[in-house]
């Protein structure tokens, strides 16, 4: 098959994905950049791509300090204890400080947030207020694009490759990536590049099987570009050991915080038993964790995970006593508590909201199931894997700071949202804020750097070929077997996928292995994704679809080979309830109170992991 036409788009800034932090670094960028051109590429349409895409129902990152809630200070040593010891306090403080004002912003250009008689936001919980959120995604995309112009919008363009200077391989060029819609390979030459693209989903083998293959908790889309871009050109990462397992309402992946935040329910093993009661003297392992407020997130997974190994499931949310409570016999009361039950999963989770109904689930009369998902690795929910970058000026100690706050090793390249490691609970508003926080910093990189950048015709031609390879190869060997998915000379992305996901979860701590890991388990993990990592250069795409599946997998097994890498390096067990290294069953924070941060060197083929300090800076 003929190799499509190459067409190339230059940038002063270009940023890669329009999701949440995407259209943040959009928008901050003209704001600052006004003279400058500023392109954004993503692989859907921005209105409705990302995580946010299908809705959300609350903001989960919001201090209040107008209200006197909060402050950036208390956010920080929140992070920090849920994060068990370890997050960067420059990076998480920067968006404590500034994300209230970003919310506003999202209330002004139309997002309906939920108030009380008296004007104030709801309130959630501490950080969190609800939204009448199924439309936040467009909300945010709108100013996005009214900012950089629909001629600097490019949709539908999956990048599968970051492109670094010709003559400098230390410095960002732009990017490339092909059409989904049409026969085109593009480039994308840019001064500066703010990768905004996304968590990762599905590198585990998640819990659906066939009849719900594809239903997971994070989005399907967010496919581990953010770290598969960064890692080949060398970008420093940090934290890609750590991941997020989230309890969810079974099957359906419906989150809980509301549930257990607004609506006070709790959950009960079998036999009645609550595991925050009954296994509380478990958190005294955990010391100074173990008695943080509230009790963080991977040790109340760890108390569930105690009850359902030893048999006590299944687990039930008892959505039905804490709905009665809250209406206290008024039926006027439970008819607005039994909407707002409904609105949560509608707004955001709308596969819950059919799992209930399936199920003949009134929430009010029936307890519902929850369980410990696979797990997710990112970086602005409750995980913290991503680039290591640099923190701001007025803040962060020599060992963070480089010049350019959010900037990764990399000159030049940006990261905001999942694609930030060790800088956790940003969710969808703290995203979008960093987002801006990128941009305001790439816009001065660019004024810095005014000179042009230098691609390689030989680069690009070589990955225009590799890109395309899996069209090329279907289409030569697709008449030598009875069955195109069953074919010596390719394997499908899907098969890719399965193979991926099969490797992580028995050799990295999925669900099926409970979460544990040892040495050995990990390196023969190792050997096995490097094969897989060789063998994806042989996959076979019959249509653009499949062509976009197949490089989606390739960013999915750069993400769990870093996780697999970064696991072995980490000897002790940081966040039991995420996972468990067998070999090293306890918190150490004598020896691993720091960062684990991994390199990879494409000449030799080789990994270099190192640790980082951990600073303690905002008191
Ligand atoms: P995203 O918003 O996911 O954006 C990534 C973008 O990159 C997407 O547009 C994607 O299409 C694009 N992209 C990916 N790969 C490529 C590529 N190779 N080339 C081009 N483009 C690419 N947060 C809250 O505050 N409150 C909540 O209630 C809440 N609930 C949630 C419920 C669910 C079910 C989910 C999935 C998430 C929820 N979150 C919530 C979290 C929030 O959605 C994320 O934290 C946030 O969207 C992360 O922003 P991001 O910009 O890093 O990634
Ligand atoms: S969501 O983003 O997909 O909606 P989830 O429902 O788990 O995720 O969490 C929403 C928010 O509530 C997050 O800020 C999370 O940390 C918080 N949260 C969830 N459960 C609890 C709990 N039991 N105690 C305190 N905070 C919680």
């Amino acid at each position: 098959m003929a190799l499509p036409t190459i067409e190339t788009v230059e940038s002063d800034i270009l940023v890669i994905g329009g999701g949440m932090s995407g259209c943040g670094a959009a928008f901050e960028s003209k704001y600052w950049g006004e003279d400058l051109k500023v392109v954004i590429v993503e692989k859907a349409v921005i209105e409705r791509s990302g995580a946010t895409g299908e809705g959300l129902s609350a903001i989960n990152c919001y201090m209040g300090q107008r209200y006197g809630w909060n402050t950036p200070e208390d956010f920080v040593q929140y992070v920090v204890n849920d994060m068990m010891g370890l997050a960067r306090e420059d990076l998480v403080y920067d968006v404590g400080r500034h994300v209230d004002s970003s919310v506003h912003l999202l209330e002004e250009w139309g997002l309906p947030i939920w108030k009380k008689d008296n004007g104030e936001y709801e309130r959630i919980g501490r950080w969190q207020i609800p939204i009448h959120g199924e439309s936040l995604k467009p909300v945010t995309a709108e100013p996005a694009r009214k900012a950089v112009g629909k001629e600097n919008i490019y949709e539908r363009i999956a990048i599968t490759h970051l492109l670094t200077d010709a003559k400098d391989p230390g410095r960002i060029a732009g990017a490339i990536g092909f059409g989904v819609r049409e026969n085109k390979i593009w480039v994308f030459k840019s001064k500066a590049v703010i990768i905004t693209s996304g968590g990762a989903s599905n590198v585990f083998r998640p819990r659906s099987v066939n009849e719900g293959i594809g239903r997971t908790w994070y989005s399907v889309f967010a496919t581990g570009s953010a770290y598969g871009l960064m890692i080949p050109i060398g970008t420093e990462m940090t934290q890609m050991e750590h991941r997020f397992v989230p309890t969810r309402f079974k099957d359906g992946y419906g989150p809980v915080g509301m549930w257990f935040q607004y609506f006070h329910a709790h959950v009960e093993n079998a036999l009645g038993e609550d595991y925050t009661v009954t296994r509380d003297s478990e958190l005294k392992k955990y010391e100074p964790y173990g008695s943080a407020v509230p009790t963080p997130t991977p040790l109340r997974n760890h108390q569930m995970f105690l009850d359902i190994r030893d048999g006590k499931g299944p687990m039930y949310m008892r959505t039905d006593l804490a709905m009665q409570e809250l209406a206290g016999g008024d039926p006027k009361k439970m008819d607005k508590v039994r909407e707002e039950a409904w609105e949560d999963f509608l707004d955001m989770t709308i596969a819950q909201a059919m799992t209930w109904a399936s199920q003949n689930i009134a929430p009010e009369d029936t307890p519902s199931e929850v369980v410990l998902a696979e797990p997710y690795i990112m970086g602005s929910h409750s995980g913290e894997a991503g680039a290591w970058v640099s923190g701001p000026e007025d803040l962060s100690p020599p060992e963070y700071f480089w010049g350019y706050n959010k900037m990764t090793t990399i000159r030049g390249l940006f990261a905001a949202g999942d694609g930030v490691g060790a800088a956790p609970h940003k969710f969808s508003s703290g995203s979008f804020t960093e987002g801006r926080l990128a941009a305001k910093s790439a816009v001065r990189f660019v004024r810095d750097n005014p000179e042009q950048v230098n691609l390689s015709d030989a680069q690009i031609k070589d990955l225009s070929n590799a890109i395309w390879a899996p069209m090329d190869t279907f289409e030569k060997y697709k008449g030598v077997s009875t069955s195109d998915d069953v074919n010596p000379h390719y394997i499908t992305p899907k098969q890719a996928l399965v193979r991926l996901q099969k490797i992580m979860d028995e050799y990295a701590g999925g669900t099926s292995s409970w979460y544990t890991v040892n040495g050995p388990t990990l390196e023969r993990g190792i050997a096995l994704i490097e094969m897989l990592r060789e063998d994806l250069a042989h996959q076979g795409a019959k249509n653009r679809h499949e062509l976009l599946r197949s490089w989606e997998v390739v960013h999915r097994t750069w993400t769990g080979e870093a996780h697999l890498r970064h696991l072995l390096h980490r000897k002790e067990t940081r966040w039991p309830g995420y996972y468990y290294r067998s070999d090293y069953p306890d918190l150490d924070d004598n020896n691993w109170r720091v960062f684990v941060n991994s390199t990879f060197d494409s000449s030799s083929n080789k990994w270099s992991l190192t640790t980082k300090p951990y600073k303690h800076i905002v008191t």
